[in-house]
């Protein structure tokens, strides 16, 4: 899909600032620095419209990405990162946990992980929280220009095995770098719509 239309909503806290248009929402989860904010930029063709940064922890409040008028990207901050307080990290959490239990119109949850290693502890608490709550998921494995294309299929066995994820979730090799899997990632969005 060609982007010509993105807007940003708003930095939302709380359900009431949550946008009312009514569209599908797409939430990008992963831990912290794993690139949902890149994925978001190379899908809408925008080289920094969602913040990135080498420093973990960017992203702080839920962002929402309106596009084309027809569905909005949700960037959420990411979970993992030690460098918070504790009390900040249980806000996070019910944040997070809110949005994604509560919004009717989430349609799908688009997981990123690090397709060079297996998931971590809380990458697999977050699919499982998805399995919890019956949401569907997207899983994304980016940052595959880093390893040999060769590869690609053993990293994404050992990461479909190690989530245990269901057969109906797809899993996408992925770089926000190089663009691979772009085509992929809408066909599954659209699919979901
Ligand atoms: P938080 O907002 O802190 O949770 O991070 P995030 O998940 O939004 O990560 P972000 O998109 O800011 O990316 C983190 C770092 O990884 C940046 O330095 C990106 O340039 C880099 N990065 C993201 N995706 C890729 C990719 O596909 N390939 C490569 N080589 N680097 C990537
Ligand atoms: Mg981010």
């Amino acid at each position: 899909m060609k982007v010509n239309n993105v807007e940003m909503i708003m930095s939302a806290v709380r359900p009431e600032q949550y946008p009312t248009e009514g569209y599908p929402e797409f939430a990008l989860a992963g831990r912290s620095n794993v690139g949902k904010s890149s994925f978001i930029n190379k899908m809408i063709g925008r080289k920094s419209l969602a913040r990135t940064s080498s420093k973990p922890g960017k992203t702080q409040t839920l962002n929402f990405y309106k596009i084309e008028e027809q569905l909005f990207f949700v960037d959420v901050p990411g979970y993992g990162y030690a460098q918070v307080s504790k009390s900040s990290r249980e806000a996070w959490g019910k944040m997070i946990e809110q949005y994604l239990t509560e919004r009717e119109i989430l349609k799908a949850v688009v997981q990123i992980i690090d397709l060079r290693h297996p998931p971590t502890k809380d990458d697999k608490i977050m699919y499982e929280f998805l399995v919890h709550y019956q949401l569907p998921a997207i899983i994304i494995g980016t940052k595959a220009d880093k390893i040999p294309k060769g590869s690609w299929n053993k990293h994404k066995k050992i990461i479909r095995e190690k989530l245990n994820m269901r057969p109906e979730d797809p899993l996408i090799v992925f770089s926000s770098e190089k663009g691979i899997g772009m085509d992929e990632a809408w066909g599954e969005i659209k699919k979901r719509m």
